[in-house]
């Protein structure tokens, strides 16, 4: 079943201990995390050793004896690792399972439901990454615990889409009157339909959303940010949109989602297309990356891409430090 992204419906007080949707936060949820995130960052990353310590040991009087489940459907790197070493900044500890779906009771044919019951007995939080586009939803119907959607489907990944909100508030200072191109898989790209839903809740946005014609955004994101007033534009012309852009999003062509592979040989992004780019754009990607974007790009001060892996463990962190 293909769930359909609706926007900013009134919010429900149950909603707030879950994560399942990009489109559940408002400016205010975000500017409070984020105000989180930076606290963590600041001292983690610039703080003495005694203010280190006695962050650490803050967090962990709150958090000892907490545990988070990592239950991973589907491959991952950065995310599940991501959230792991959040749960150690905040004192948390782990459980954690990935290819779940070979060697978890899924394999028993254990529906989602029945296994995020019984996960949600041991563990204080789930973190969920799973295949299907509904599976954050149906998981926190059931849930006893927060549920966190860590990418469900070609659907949705709000932690990835607030990692990568943080890395431009972080880069550019501001979140609103941006022009931001969007590109790469658009109909698949799970990360790219959270981000959009985000960045229409700043005023002044441009997005431009770059693909092939098969593989654009949906109708229903295009929908959601036409119902929020964002200024969106919709084109195959690459190099029309680059010299624009404050901010350069790309995505890769998602392959196990897709035998179109009319992408692969469309849209690279490599030292060509970064002359187009202005001086101080930034250009970003959630990873893992393969031919759209040309390793010797890696250098150029815009790139920014492994810097996101470092702001998303601070957001993550700051996200389960609310959570729990
Ligand atoms: C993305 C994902 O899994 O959706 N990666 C990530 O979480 N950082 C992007 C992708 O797989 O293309």
């Amino acid at each position: 079943m293909l769930y359909t992204i609706t926007m900013r419906t009134e919010k429900k007080q149950e909603d707030f201990n879950h994560i399942v949707t990009a489109g559940q936060f408002d400016r205010d949820d975000l500017n409070k995390l984020f105000g989180r995130a930076d606290a963590m960052r600041k001292v983690f990353e610039r703080g003495s050793e005694t203010a280190i310590k006695r962050k650490r040991r803050q967090l962990a009087q709150k958090h000892l004896g907490s545990r988070i489940a990592t239950l991973f459907y589907e491959p991952s790197t950065r995310t599940k690792l991501s959230f792991e070493a959040a749960a150690h900044v905040i004192g948390a500890g782990t459980l954690s399972t990935e290819n779940a779906r070979d060697f978890s009771s899924a394999i028993k044919k254990e529906t989602l439901e029945d296994t995020i019951r019984a996960v949600g007995t041991l563990a204080d939080a789930i973190v969920l990454r799973h295949y299907e586009d509904d599976s954050a939803e149906r998981a926190a119907a059931v849930s006893p615990v927060p549920v966190i959607n860590a990418g469900s489907g070609s659907n949705e990944h709000p932690t990835q889409a607030l990692t990568d909100l943080y890395t431009i508030l972080s880069t550019k200072q501001q979140l609103h009157d941006l022009n931001v191109v969007i590109g790469g898989d658009l109909k698949h790209g799970r990360t790219a339909r959270s981000l959009a839903q985000l960045l229409s809740l700043y005023p002044g946005n441009q997005l431009t959303f770059v693909s092939t014609d098969e593989l654009q955004m949906n109708c229903d994101v295009l929908t959601a940010l036409n119902d929020q007033q964002t200024d969106v534009t919709t084109t195959n012309d690459l190099h029309d949109a680059l010299p624009q852009a404050d901010v350069v999003y790309w995505t890769r062509l998602q392959e196990e989602r897709t035998d179109n592979k009319e992408l692969r040989s469309h849209f690279a992004i490599g030292t060509q297309e970064l002359a187009l780019m202005k001086p101080n754009a930034v250009l970003m990607h959630p990873l893992p990356r393969n031919h759209e974007i040309d390793s010797n790009v890696d250098n150029d001060p815009r790139a920014k891409y492994f810097n996101q892996v470092r702001y998303g463990l601070y957001v993550r962190a700051a996200l389960l430090d609310k959570l729990l």
